[in-house]
């Protein structure tokens, strides 16, 4: 399967999909890295293990069709099939969403539909609740709010922080994502965009 991943920071979750193909326990292709932040960390990753990146931003187009058109552009001339959203902090538009239709999924540190949106863990922590997590789903036009394909709970415990709970989501991630994204192309329930 032909990936591409799109992330706009630190790339942990990138990391744990390259050391998953690396492994043998993801049969996935991972042709194109994807970033709209020059300074993200996850391009030092990338160079580091010699896989392509395309690297914009969004500022230098006029809109959001326009760098999403170049974004398919050069998802086309890698023949990406799939795209593994890993810490994109964008929503994605219709131009890529009618380019991939179900070929899209995405990582979210909360169990959705609770805490969507931006700092989900700091949310979960802030409200109290006993038990948060992480979810795995596809792609639609809204802020997390595509189907879900997986979730795992993770327990807030009495004497947490939150940096030690994002801790243990952000670990829990790492082993889940690879694990569901080849779940996924194993049963063939992301369909090829090409
Ligand atoms: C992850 O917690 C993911 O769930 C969320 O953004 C974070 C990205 O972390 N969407 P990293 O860049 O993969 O380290």
């Amino acid at each position: 399967k032909k990936i591409a991943v799109f992330a706009s920071g630190n790339g942990s979750n990138f990391q744990s999909i390259v050391d998953a193909v690396k492994a043998g326990t993801l049969a996935a292709d991972i042709r194109l890295l994807v970033c709209d932040k020059e300074s993200a960390f996850v391009l030092e990753r990338a160079k580091k293990e010699k896989i392509e990146s395309f690297c914009f931003s969004p500022k230098s187009f006029h809109d959001k069709e326009a760098f999403e058109l170049e974004i398919v552009k050069q998802l086309k001339s890698k023949a990406v099939e799939f795209i593994v959203l890993a810490g994109y902090m964008r929503l994605i538009g219709p131009t890529l969403l009618q380019e991939y239709p179900e070929a899209i999924v995405n990582i979210h540190p909360s169990l959705l539909p609770a805490f969507p949106g931006k700092d989900a863990i700091g949310q979960a922590f802030d409200a109290g609740v006993k038990v948060t997590g992480l979810s795995i789903h596809y792609v639609d036009a809204g802020m997390d709010t595509g189907p879900i394909i997986a979730q795992k709970e993770i327990e807030v415990l009495a004497n947490d922080t939150r940096d030690r709970l994002q801790e243990r989501i952000q670990k829990a991630e790492h082993t889940t994502y690879p694990e569901v994204l080849q779940q996924l192309f194993m049963q063939e329930k992301l369909i090829s965009a090409h």
